[in-house]
């Protein structure tokens, strides 16, 4: 399924996630919030691109032997929208994917590997821009950026985790990890990490949450059991509805809205890749993300309202400026 939310700033740019769902439907509308926070996070970014998202829905009992055929035959539907849609890559989708996509979908796939033309995996840059989000975070709540000390619980050691956990442990930070996927808890065990069982994430203390696996990671439950003073992390749609951001607000627990830091990965790719944006311009892309956060978290202390509505309030207004088309959801699915 192909979702495009909108081509106000261009045209709908965003990652393909494959997994199994429980339902189609369900796979349907991961792809349609999924492509709705794309395009908050672009403009949220000030990136000159529409949104959309693309879900392939496996089934079960998927044994990955036909992976190749299946991602060439999406790459051939990306390619019939001519540019409505471009892809990257997404939970459950690498680089090395992309290049296979690309066979069938080019010119409109980005974040193939180096070796294919592509500009590499977008994970590194997602997580560098968590990094300097979780640092105006940490100026925000403690009054200085630096992270000696400070306890950083990282939920999923994915593509983005993976690259983000070394990043806090350099700059000091006490990290605890939680992963689900047994192959990697062992190698985080064999190097010296404190694992975190992924049913007490909520209720263990730290400084800062960094939820980098998948959404709705803040509801209810989950918000009136943290132990935490900030929330920054990967994941897209940590909240799962608005009222949490309400919820978290009350409970004073700062939540840097994840449309708002986790941008670096995709607006480095495609700005590399389409734009033609030096690595230097697109670090201080990625940079800048700290100085949105910055202006976010200012504003909603201003204002007494949530951070998503702060954040939201930005996005909109970029926008409200863009020249482009209206924003019209578009939803294509190519079928079993
Ligand atoms: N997974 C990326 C995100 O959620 C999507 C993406 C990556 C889009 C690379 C385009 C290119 O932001």
């Amino acid at each position: 399924m192909i979702a495009v939310h909108s081509t106000r700033l261009g045209p709908g740019a965003g990652g393909t996630r494959m997994r199994p769902y429980p339902s189609l439907t369900a796979a349907l509308q991961d792809a349609c919030q999924l492509a709705r926070s794309m395009t908050y996070k672009f403009a949220a970014a000030d990136f000159p691109l529409g949104d959309a998202k693309a879900v392939i829905a496996l089934p079960a009992a998927w044994d990955d032997r036909g992976r190749t055929e299946l991602l060439q035959r999406f790459g051939t539907l990306v390619r019939q929208l001519r540019g409505l849609y471009v892809t990257g890559p997404d939970v459950g989708t690498s680089a090395t994917d992309m290049d296979v996509i690309g066979t069938t979908g080019a010119p409109y796939v980005f974040g193939r590997t180096a070796e294919a033309g592509g500009s590499g995996s977008s994970a590194p840059p997602t997580a560098l821009g968590v990094y300097y989000g979780i640092e105006a975070l940490a100026a925000h709540l403690f009054g200085a950026p630096d992270l000696r000390g400070r306890r950083v619980l990282v939920q999923g050691a994915g593509g983005v985790g993976q690259d983000l956990i070394p990043r806090l442990q350099r700059a000091g930070a006490e990290v605890l990890v939680s992963e689900i996927d047994p192959t990697v808890v062992q190698r985080l065990q064999d190097a010296g990490v404190v694992l975190v069982p992924p049913d007490q994430v909520s209720a263990t203390p730290c400084d800062i949450f960094a939820p980098c696996a998948l959404g709705g990671v803040l509801n209810r439950e989950s918000i009136a059991q943290l132990r935490c003073r900030g929330i920054a992390g990967a994941a897209n749609n940590q909240l799962a509805t608005t009222e949490d951001a309400e919820r978290l607000r009350a409970r004073g627990i700062v939540y840097v809205p994840d449309f708002v830091v986790n941008s670096g990965g995709a607006i480095t790719v495609v700005g590399v890749e389409a734009l033609g944006w030096s690595l230097a311009q697109a670090e201080a892309k990625v940079r800048a993300i700290g100085d949105t956060v910055r202006q976010v978290l200012q504003r909603a202390e201003a204002d007494g309202g949530t951070t998503e509505a702060a954040a939201r309030q930005l996005a909109e207004q970029r926008l409200a400026q863009a020249p482009g088309s209206v924003a019209h959801p578009v939803v294509v699915s190519a079928g079993r």
